[in-house]
């Protein structure tokens, strides 16, 4: 049977370390769908079509090299009701630190309650991803030079031109 899996998060921007951890997953599983979780109660500093847009720009980047099984989607909601809408039978989320393993294990637990379906598979963060964030992304387009490497690759350009519309 097919493996797909999503890849929740707010993507608020994707940096190089999601997009390390969606290739991983791309070598996984059959198909990956990136699931864009937008929160009503939380606007964040990009929108919803300008986070689909870097992503779908990083997941180009991830084509030139042949991998041509991801897509990304924007979802409202919970994440297991973007991975039951989308059809998916796990979500896969990258670990960085005790911190994220703490949260995460109760995501987990949450999502295995509601749907004993959907497993949950995570992955360590590779180490020159363990402090990259969309908070760190966010400092550096604010403060000004930073390094390069947190963005996710193809995406630089225009979420810098996102950022200074605002
Ligand atoms: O990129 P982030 O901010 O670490 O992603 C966190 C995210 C969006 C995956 C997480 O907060 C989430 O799943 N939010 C959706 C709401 C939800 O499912 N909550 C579960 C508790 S009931």
């Amino acid at each position: 049977m097919s493996k797909f899996a999503i890849v929740p998060g707010s993507f608020d921007p994707i940096t190089a370390g999601h997009f390390e951890i969606i290739r991983r997953a791309a070598a996984i599983f059959d198909r990956v769908t990136v699931a864009i979780l937008v929160n009503s109660e939380k606007a964040g500093t990009f929108s919803p079509d300008e986070r689909l847009e870097a992503a779908n720009a990083a997941i180009r980047e991830l084509e030139k090299d042949g991998i041509t099984n991801v897509d990304a989607r924007v979802f409202r909601g919970l994440t297991v009701d973007a991975a039951r809408d989308a059809g998916a039978g796990y979500i896969v989320k990258g670990l960085r630190n005790t911190s994220d393993f703490d949260y995460e294990f109760g995501m987990a637990e949450i999502t295995r309650r509601f749907d004993e379906n959907i497993e949950t598979v995570f992955l360590p963060s590779s180490p020159e991803f363990m402090h990259v964030s969309s908070t760190y992304v966010r400092e550096i387009l604010k403060y000004g030079k930073g390094d390069c490497r947190a963005f996710a690759p193809g995406t630089e350009e225009i979420i810098k031109k996102f950022y200074e519309k605002k």
